[in-house]
């Protein structure tokens, strides 16, 4: 049974006490433990990124030589050292304008070390929609990934587990050297909330 929606649960309040914009933090956290995802100088691009919990977790974890980038549809608050655009991440040619504008940061290759995506798609109520625009916008992701990740590095994200979710993942492994599925303890609903570290 998914856990009950409650808006101040234990981690939205120590996530408020901590500092982070949103629980969201502690699923990157938990999955940044298990698997060591970030590290000191990585490059970092976040998709679906607002309101920041992911940025400001990131940040804090590559340090002030590692780049940080989030776009979300939404405006993000400013958060130091890290870059941010209002974007539709499902229009490839506006992101690669802003990915590839390598002058925003400072003429280094704004290839990823790392691609994160928790994004959510505005939810219809009807369970089958929800979660095809889920796998739609992971397939984005994965284009992005594509284009935009280092040789060797991981992207990591967000999929609402649905009909057509074994069917992407048979997908992905043909493309993908490793593919890996992960299950977090803050997700809200486990029963439809995992991810996927694509790497290779
Ligand atoms: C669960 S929130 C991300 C929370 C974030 N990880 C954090 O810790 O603050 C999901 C985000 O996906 C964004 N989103 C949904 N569809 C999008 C799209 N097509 N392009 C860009 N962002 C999108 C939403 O605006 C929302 O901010």
């Amino acid at each position: 049974m998914p856990k009950p929606y409650t808006p101040n649960d234990k981690l939205s309040q120590k996530a408020k006490a901590e500092g982070y914009r949103a629980r969201s933090i502690y699923k990157l956290k938990e999955l940044d433990e298990k698997f060591k995802l970030l590290k000191s100088g990585m490059t970092v691009l976040d998709l679906g990124a607002a309101p920041g919990s992911w940025l400001q977790y990131a940040i804090e974890r590559v340090g002030p030589k590692g780049i940080v980038i989030g776009i979300d549809l939404q405006e993000i608050e400013p958060i130091e050292g890290v870059d941010t655009f209002k974007e539709d991440i499902t229009k490839i040619e506006e992101i690669n304008k802003i990915l590839n504008s390598q002058q925003r940061f400072e003429n280094r290759c704004p290839r990823a070390d790392i691609i994160l995506s928790d994004l959510a798609p505005s939810t219809s109520g009807i369970k089958d929609v929800d979660q095809w625009k889920s796998i739609e916008l992971s397939q984005a992701v994965v284009k992005i990934a594509k284009d935009h990740l280092k040789p060797g590095g991981t992207c990591v994200m967000k999929v609402l587990r649905g009909a057509d979710f074994d069917e992407f993942l048979k997908e992905l492994k043909k493309e993908w050297k490793n593919v890996k599925t992960a299950q977090v303890k803050a997700s809200r609903d486990r029963s439809k909330e995992i991810y996927i570290l694509l790497n290779g």
